[in-house]
């Protein structure tokens, strides 16, 4: 496995092949935590990895250096899944200074006990100087948490992203020349979805700042480093980080005994006309992070659940609690399903929940008492189809050719 990014620095992180669940979002084959190791005058550690990893990690620093030659320890981001192994870094390398911005000091502390740690805390735009190669640091709040911040090295045009341009993807290739590319941005979606979709403002803030820095590598705390593609990833985040419309429609739903099913799938069948692709996804079938990852793009939404309780379906609180927080922009949709005696409950509570993330209400919902008839799969079917002309005009609209 290929592992020097340039003369000098390593990448000394770890491949997490068993990883399903990061925090809820259902990973399809691992990640990897990334740290890297710039050997020069001075020595630098860049970001540690899991706790659990945490004597790999160490192990492969040895086989560069002796633990007692590390100076710094460079802590781009206070999450566990690359702070975690800090504290036995911090015990194992004991000349180590801890090198990270203010809120990220003040985080460490709520997280270890740092009483014990040498903690050297830089500003943005700050330098240290390892001999033949500055680290520069470039704060990027909110590029994941308020401590975020990346390190360049402009000897080497190395930027070190941290989570930005990062892609849960367990792998020995460890730069986006040995994956096809579109394996890499598939996974690249999928982690700006689920993590990095609250924050397209502050992301695109960061871009802008970093569009100054000539690059040649853009090494990331997950998935491959980017020596080749690096411009095809950018442009990629910004239609991301504007939800930009495809003409896609999804149908999202729950049902219990397939009444609410039934319409759902009239809606789909509708919602297929020329030129867009329609999707029908059981909010049980389909993993959360799966159907986030479908959402990103997908101008248009018909959500469904029949009424449970007076509730709609736990699944479908349970999605628009996710997309609350996710915070999607530029969607429209509507609501349908069925109900035994209380037409409104599941409505009304959608309702909320699309004035509270501003979807765009495009009619109003469609309701069937118990199981539907042919009349009321016909309705759905030309809801569908109002709903894909929607989808292709926002598609139309956005599309940077017209
Ligand atoms: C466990 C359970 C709870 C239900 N609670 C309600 C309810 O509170 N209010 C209501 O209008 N209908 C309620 N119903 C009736 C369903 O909404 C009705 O059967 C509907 O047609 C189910 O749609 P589905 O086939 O998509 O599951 C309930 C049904 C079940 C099985
Ligand atoms: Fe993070
Ligand atoms: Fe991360």
């Amino acid at each position: 496995m290929q592992t020097q990014l340039t003369k000098g620095i390593h990448w000394v992180g770890v491949i997490d092949w068993n990883l399903r669940d990061f925090h809820g979002y259902a990973v399809r084959g691992g990640s990897t935590y990334n740290a890297y190791l710039v050997l020069d005058e001075k020595t630098a550690l860049i970001d540690t990895v899991k706790a659990p990893f945490g004597s790999e990690l160490l192990d492969k620093v040895r086989a560069h250096v002796p633990l007692d030659r590390v100076d710094y320890v460079v802590c781009n981001h206070a999450e566990l899944d690359h702070a975690g192994a800090l504290p036995q870094v911090m015990a194992a390398c004991p000349n180590a200074t801890l090198v990270c911005d203010a809120k990220c000091k003040d985080e460490l502390a709520l997280h270890f006990d740092i009483s014990g740690w040498r903690v050297q805390v830089v500003d943005c735009g700050g330098a240290i100087s390892l001999g033949r190669r500055t680290l520069q640091f470039v704060t990027t709040p909110m590029v994941h948490w308020p401590e975020s911040m990346v390190t360049y090295i402009p000897e080497d045009r190395l930027l070190f992203s941290m989570d930005a341009f990062g892609q849960h993807l367990a792998t020995t290739a460890r730069f986006d020349d040995e994956v096809p590319l579109d394996a890499i941005l598939e996974e690249a979606r999928r982690y700006f979805a689920n993590i990095l979709m609250p924050f397209g403002r502050p992301i695109n803030r960061a871009i802008d700042a970093l569009a100054a820095l000539p690059l040649d590598i853009v090494a990331p705390s997950h998935g491959v480093i980017w020596r080749k593609n690096f411009a095809a990833i950018v442009a990629a985040y910004r239609a991301w980080t504007e939800c930009r419309p495809a003409p896609r429609v999804l149908v999202v739903y729950d049902s219990m005994w397939k009444s609410t099913e039934a319409m759902a799938r009239a809606i789909v069948e509708g919602a297929g006309i020329k030129g867009v692709e329609a999707k029908l996804l059981h909010l049980r079938q389909n993993a959360m992070a799966e159907i986030v990852n479908d959402l990103l793009d997908a101008p248009c939404v018909a959500l469904g659940s029949p009424v449970q309780n007076n509730m709609v379906m736990p699944q479908v609180g349970a999605l628009m609690t996710y997309l609350r927080g996710l915070k999607p922009t530029r969607k429209a949709g509507f609501f349908f399903g069925s109900y035994g005696w209380s037409r409104n409950a599941a409505a009304d509570e959608v309702a909320k929940f699309f004035e509270a993330v501003k979807f765009d209400v495009v009619r109003e919902p469609l309701l069937n008492q118990f199981v539907p008839k042919a009349e009321c799969l016909e309705a759905c079917r030309e809801a569908g189809r109002a709903l894909a002309e929607e989808a292709l005009r926002r598609a139309k609209a956005a599309d940077p050719a017209n």
